[in-house]
């Protein structure tokens, strides 16, 4: 294992400067390129990333290990059932001793304080892979996803549809990070938390998922029940009933919007059976580029 003198964590997009933000989106860009030309590229040999999931994934899974892998690395799967986490050993100690054997942890568990106490007793990168307050790596991906395609994002209208939750929240932070118009549109009792939205002038609430999307460069929504909403689902699809993203609510939008969702998707509950397939729909790179968005990531806690 590399020592790592001065480690730097990546919790939430407030742990990286705007200027460092913009090129991890530049290196994204060069390493998909790289992958696409079919060049070797092994900056990471000898490293090892450990997976830690305790949430279902495959985007976030895949593109960490396949990542890591192409990058000349290696990433190890690590799930409750069969470590010692689904036994109750605390989360400083995992840290600690996951800290003498690998390079970066990525994380996906619910509670982000959860997230920061691992950070705070491990003394090597730590990545958070979604809590339910913030997914910081799909964002990168987001990004990158609408700046190969329309430019910069910065001074652009962004419109989150949905539920106030991890994505909306992370989608707050990027429009203070990349300085865009962010306009939200939830149901009453489904809105983002108010630190987060107080945290920037850039995100703004309005009434209905037309006035959000009206003009807007980018139209996002997100699933109406994420992990940790079990349960709630039925209640859920009804009060939600009004902030389906559909091709009509697009064409509200510019005529040349983009539409993202971080997937998996709900056809029929957020989106309707055929957004996804519209030309304006860029799920599918979005997803494509959680790989090279995070392979930059990698490079930038580890080759520091
Ligand atoms: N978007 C996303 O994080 O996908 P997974 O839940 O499959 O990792």
């Amino acid at each position: 294992m590399a020592p790592q003198p001065t480690k730097r964590d990546f919790l939430s997009l407030l742990d990286a400067s705007p200027e460092e933000l913009v090129g991890l989106i530049d290196r994204a860009r060069v390493l998909k390129a790289k992958t696409l030309n079919g060049e070797l590229h092994q900056p990471l040999k000898g490293r090892t990333a450990a997976m830690v999931l305790q949430l279902n994934s495959t985007r976030t899974r895949v593109s960490f290990e396949v990542g890591m892998h192409q990058l000349g690395g290696h990433a190890i799967f690590l799930g409750t059932q069969d470590t010692q986490f689904g036994r109750g050993e605390s989360i400083s100690d995992a840290a600690r001793v996951l800290s003498t054997m690998v390079d970066v942890v990525l994380i996906r568990t619910l509670e982000q304080a959860d997230v920061e106490e691992f950070a705070r007793n491990a003394s090597i990168p730590v990545i958070n892979g979604m809590t339910a307050r913030q997914h910081p790596c799909q964002l990168l991906a987001d990004v990158q996803t609408f700046e190969e395609m329309r430019g910069p994002i910065q001074g652009k209208t962004v419109a989150f549809v949905g539920d106030g939750y991890n994505m909306c929240h992370t989608y707050i932070n990027a429009s203070n990070q990349w300085n865009f118009n962010l306009k939200i549109a939830c149901p009453e009792d489904y809105q983002p938390d108010a630190q987060i939205l107080a945290s920037t002038n850039n995100a703004n609430l309005v009434e209905t998922a037309r006035e959000a999307v009206e003009n807007a460069d980018l139209v996002v929504t997100d699933v109406w029940s994420s992990m940790g909403h079990e349960g709630q689902e039925r209640d859920r699809r009804a009060t939600f009933a009004d902030y389906q993203v559909s091709e009509t609510l697009l064409d509200f939008a510019r005529s040349d919007t983009l539409f993202m969702h971080c997937l998996p998707a709900h056809r029929g509950e957020e989106v309707n059976e055929t957004v996804l397939d519209d030309p304006r729909s860029v799920v599918w790179q979005e997803a494509g580029n959680r790989l090279h968005s995070q392979k930059a990531l990698l490079e930038f806690l580890l080759l520091r």
